[in-house]
């Protein structure tokens, strides 16, 4: 793992904006596989901008590293969020966009499609953020390393942070979600892990610092060579060294 220590959460998503864009830049057909949730708000940003400009998304594929359980339009969803933030904001199209169906009623023939997708798509880019719990997509705690593409329970903290982060009532945020399994998140050929923010900074330290561990999903990233993990300050407070 390449550890990257930004400024603020401006920087962390200009750090992560800049390696997607070179990425995008130099290939012919790139594949971007995006996450959701209040750490990219920033780079999504970021990129709409440039694909109004002079960065080109008609060559991009994206997919996704997962999706809740749920209406395709409720307040929460990744497939909303990706209208919302990127799609609904560019003036021209992305080669495609293939992402989980969370509203398909026979879930698990929709994991088995988009598992057809994913071993049949190398990805360029996985970009990531990380739970408050270690979590990274809906590995929660205590999922096995060798993990591939599944329906997943969320922990009580998950299920508070979708609450939080959509303004919704507890009670209407959704407790399960189709998420990428450990396996299919490092196929990409680099993994971004954002993260910000001093409500981070005991799990950023629990990824650093402590055992590579199930309790501590993403601390199973530290000794991959293909993943950059880009943290801004407050959310490296507790770091050792
Ligand atoms: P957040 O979620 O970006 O909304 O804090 C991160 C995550 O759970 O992956």
């Amino acid at each position: 793992m390449e550890l990257i220590i930004v400024k603020n959460y401006e920087e962390m998503s200009e750090k992560t904006f800049k390696i997607i864009k070179n990425v995008i830049k130099d290939k012919e057909n790139p594949v971007i596989s995006m996450t959701t949730g209040g750490t990219p708000r920033g780079l999504f940003k970021k990129l709409a901008n440039a694909f109004n400009n002079d960065l080109d998304i008609e060559k991009v594929k994206f997919l996704n590293l997962d999706e809740y359980i749920g209406e395709k339009n409720a307040p929460y969803t990744v497939y909303r969020y990706m209208n919302e933030n990127l799609f609904d904001l560019v003036s021209k199209k992305p080669l495609s966009w293939d992402y989980i169906h969370g509203d398909e009623k026979n879930i698990e023939k929709e994991i088995e499609r988009y598992k057809n997708v994913l071993d049949n798509t190398k990805r360029d880019i996985q970009v990531l953020g990380l739970g408050v719990n270690g979590h990274i997509g809906a590995n929660e705690p205590g999922t096995a390393f060798d993990s591939t593409i599944f329906l997943a329970n969320h922990d009580q903290s998950t299920i508070e942070s979708t609450a939080n982060e959509y303004n919704i009532d507890i009670s209407d945020a959704p407790n399960q979600m189709v998420t990428m399994g450990f396996k299919e998140i490092l196929e990409a050929d680099k993994v971004l892990l954002m993260v910000s923010g001093s409500k981070k900074a005991e799990a950023v330290k629990n990824v650093l610092d402590g055992p590579i561990s199930t309790a501590c999903p993403a601390s199973y990233l530290r000794d991959k060579d293909n993943v950059i993990m880009i943290i801004d300050e407050d959310a490296a407070s507790l770091l050792e060294k």
